[in-house]
């Protein structure tokens, strides 16, 4: 067996969102969530950017798979065996704010909710897996979206600070690390799923996607203040998309587009939750969206709150690159983890579209170190693809091995590169939701969960054989990825 380059206390584990996968939707007092409202299939997104929509859920019309999910919340101690199994040394996974403060603005918050988690962090630990907890991942109280109208509103600093607050003095003793926010940065092109922002309460405004990431910056900063005065050890990150971005070609002219999509794409949030203030585009990049920094309600106290508390680690999901030209064919697009491109023709694509590029996260990894000098953390990764059960009832995702093995190849130059990289946590470890198109059939998990798109099944958990993979690769510290 070949020498591993992976440091002892690699942290291999898998990654998961409350909204995709827990279900029980109003149990124990939990209240309805953003995602509890978006519809399932590939219109989630259409419906979402219709000008009329606001909100309200239409049973009669569409289904709702986040409802149900894969009802972890009834399944988790059998599903966190199965992670155990595998051998995972973390298991990152968000808490629901709406089963914390189920309207979000109230003064206590629901302690079943919280009971919850005790015992998803105490089955975690029971089998020495550390829990990897997004404060933040999608899915916040729908009344914060429908009565505040979202992040753009400064309320909300309050309300996420009591909710971290509340999450970070129960669990700082059990859990060490934490993310503030998934992926902060999809607001440019997708308010509605972080920053609670739909055409029909101001996502139309580029101004207030730009003051909501404010509101958000702060929030954050706000979470690393109480998780360190908890205890100062904690290690709290952002957590980013990250698309590795390249110029069609040499064209300067392309380069300096493709310069400047991933200053406003990969780098403006990180920027500001790394380094603690803004970055010096902020202004060409917000005048090139019509809006002036001095316009945004922005207190020299938030600038202050900023510079002190920035993130101990940089978190991020990658699962393809992008492409960009000015001078080429632009209309020659190709689809993306909500971020798309024009075609790569070195790439092919999953069969969602999203183009597979395993030396692109070798190039961030090195991008991201070299850029803040803080650790980052491969928080998702993966490939969501239809996966068929045999006649002898086995499921055969070579596609999927290869994938991960391609990009853990990736991980292990980066590291040889000297980027200190924490850990990986392959997204949806477990079949579950997904989060563009609501859809179960587009699955990333190691562990098969027998639900079709309408939530209709046994429900029954079967290995797939990426799962013996996966743990084979965990049990020789990333040594054996054959
Ligand atoms: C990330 C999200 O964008 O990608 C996850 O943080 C999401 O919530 C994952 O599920 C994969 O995307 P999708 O749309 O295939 O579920």
């Amino acid at each position: 067996m070949s020498q591993t380059v992976f440091p002892e206390n690699f942290l291999w584990g898998g990654a998961t969102a409350a909204n995709q996968l827990e279900g029980a939707y109003l149990a124990d007092g939990k209240g309805l969530s953003v995602a509890d409202a978006m519809p399932g299939g590939k219109i989630r997104f259409e419906v979402l950017g219709s000008p009329e929509f606001d909100w309200t859920i239409d049973e009669e019309k569409y289904v709702y798979p986040n409802h149900k999910g894969i009802s972890y919340y009834e399944h988790f101690k059998e599903d966190i065996a199965l992670f155990a199994e595998m051998g995972f040394k973390c298991y990152r996974f968000s808490i629901a704010w709406s089963r914390i403060f189920p309207q979000g603005d109230e003064l206590e918050p629901n302690e079943a909710g919280l009971k919850f988690y005790d015992q998803v962090i105490d089955e975690c630990l029971k089998y020495g897996i550390e829990p990897v907890i997004t404060i933040s991942h999608y899915e916040m109280p729908l009344n914060l979206a429908k009565k505040y109208g979202g992040w753009k509103n400064r309320e909300l600093i309050a309300f996420y600070e009591r909710y971290a607050k509340v999450v970070l003095t129960r669990f700082h003793r059990k859990v060490k690390y934490w993310m503030t926010f998934n992926e902060i940065n999809s607001a440019l092109h997708f308010p509605a799923l972080s920053q609670g922002m739909v055409l029909s309460n101001g996502a139309g405004d580029f101004k207030n996607i730009a003051q909501a990431w404010h509101n958000q910056f702060v929030a954050s900063s706000l979470a690393v203040k109480i998780g360190h005065e908890l205890d100062p050890d904690l290690k709290i990150g952002c957590m980013i998309i990250y698309a590795t971005t390249y110029s069609l070609d040499a064209n300067p002219v392309n380069q300096a587009a493709t310069m400047e999509q991933n200053q406003i794409f990969n780098y403006y949030c990180a920027d500001v939750q790394v380094r603690g203030e803004y970055p010096g585009y902020t202004n060409r990049f917000l005048n090139s969206r019509g809006v002036k920094f001095e316009d945004l309600d922005i207190t020299k106290e938030d600038l202050d709150l900023l510079k002190a508390y920035p993130v101990d680690y940089v978190g991020f999901s990658y699962y393809m690159s992008s492409a960009v030209t000015v001078t080429g064919d632009e209309s020659d697009t190709v689809a993306g983890n909500l971020l798309g491109g024009v075609r790569n023709p070195f790439l092919k694509a999953s069969e969602w579209g999203w183009q597979i590029d395993p030396v692109g996260l070798r190039i961030a990894l090195n991008e991201l170190y070299n850029r803040y000098q803080k650790p980052v953390f491969v928080v998702e990764n993966g490939l969501g693809a239809v996966d068929e059960i045999t006649a002898e009832g086995q499921i055969i995702d070579d596609y999927r091995i290869d994938y991960l093995r391609a990009h853990i190849e990736q991980m292990a130059k980066a590291i040889e590169d000297g980027v200190d990289l924490m850990g990986y946590t392959p997204w949806g470890c477990i079949d579950l939701v997904s989060a563009s198109t609501g859809e179960m059939s587009k699955r990333y998990g190691f562990i098969y969960v027998d639900l079709d798109d309408k939530i209709e099944g046994s429900g029954k958990r079967m290995k797939k054989k990426s799962f013996d993979w996966y743990k084979q690769v965990i049990a020789t510290n990333g040594a054996d990825l054959a």
